[in-house]
């Protein structure tokens, strides 16, 4: 089947933030499983897929907008680590990879300045309360529900705070435990898709945390179940939009042919973007955005 325009789709309007990286590298051992110090990263080449997948964004009507990168702070271009979004209001992370933590005065400025309700969880959490952001919180697709995934980089009891300051009710938000190191955050094994599917790697999951996937995204063929190499392969770390002329895309830098099969028979257009200079890293594409233009009332 080939890709369908969506007529009726919900479009919820989407932003993201994206930081260039100017001064990206890999010097920090073990922040993730993937980290390899021994391949340099080749800046020029890095800088280029980047601008491509702005570029990709642009062109399929997704809108960027930059914040400036500091020097020093070799992560930055990761930015979905920065916050959580959602109407107007601004969570700003508390990073638990200790070289990340200057990282989040730069955010917080930029949320400020934009006019944001900024608040900070360094200040509403307990002492061990770390969330990195946009990296544990995905919503579905038209922000009905939230998955919040704890477990490696961040904290369970980072739920509370975030439920209290965006208003949200426990049972929008589904927690989910992660427990294999290699998927060290939901962004790397969960994706919910732009027509309400969901992308998911079950080996990343405590069982309970699959079962409650499973039944949250309705019907079992609503929930996508991924190989561990597609999971490896970064797929689920992907962003996923109705774009401007209709088609509802994911963006990633790698489908396996099962993957693009699947998805394009659900409807879907696959967009592949070579990130293989992020991957040094254990990052790609969704890793590489937050989102900040998401409002539950729109
Ligand atoms: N090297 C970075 C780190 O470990 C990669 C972060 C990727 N971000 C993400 N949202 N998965 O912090």
């Amino acid at each position: 089947m080939s890709v369908q325009k969506v007529a009726n789709a919900a479009k919820i309007y989407k932003k993201v933030m994206m930081v260039p990286p100017v001064h990206f590298d890999v010097i920090h051992k073990g922040l993730n499983a993937h980290m390899k110090l021994s391949e340099p990263v080749d800046r020029i080449k890095a800088l280029k897929q980047w601008e491509t997948l702005r570029t990709t964004f642009n062109n399929l009507g997704l809108e960027t907008e930059i914040c400036r990168p500091v020097p020093g702070l070799v992560d930055m271009v990761f930015s979905a680590n920065s916050a959580i979004v959602l109407d107007n209001k601004a969570l700003i992370a508390k990073m638990n990879a200790h070289p990340r933590r200057e990282e989040s005065e730069h955010f917080a400025r930029w949320f400020r300045e934009r006019g944001f309700d900024v608040e900070e969880l360094e200040k509403i959490g307990k002492a061990y309360t770390f969330c990195e952001g946009n990296a544990e919180f995905s919503p579905t697709h038209d922000l009905s529900s939230f998955f919040f995934g704890f477990g490696q980089r961040t904290a369970e009891s980072a739920y509370e705070p975030i439920l209290d300051f965006f208003d949200l009710n426990k049972s929008d938000v589904l927690k989910v435990r992660l427990v294999d190191e290699r998927f060290y955050h939901l962004d790397v094994c969960l994706a919910p898709l732009a027509l309400g599917h969901v992308i998911f790697y079950p080996g990343a999951f405590d069982e309970v945390s699959v079962k409650r996937i499973n039944d949250a995204v309705g019907s079992r063929d609503k929930a996508i179940e991924l190989t561990l190499e597609e999971g490896l392969q970064f797929s689920c770390n992907c962003v996923s939009f109705i774009s401007n002329e209709g088609d509802a895309v994911v963006v990633a830098s790698k489908f396996s042919h099962r993957l693009r099969n699947i998805l394009e028979e659900l409807g879907y257009k696959c967009v592949e973007v070579n990130y293989d200079q992020f991957l040094l890293s254990g990052g790609s594409v969704r890793c590489s955005v937050v989102d900040i233009a998401l409002q539950r009332d729109q």
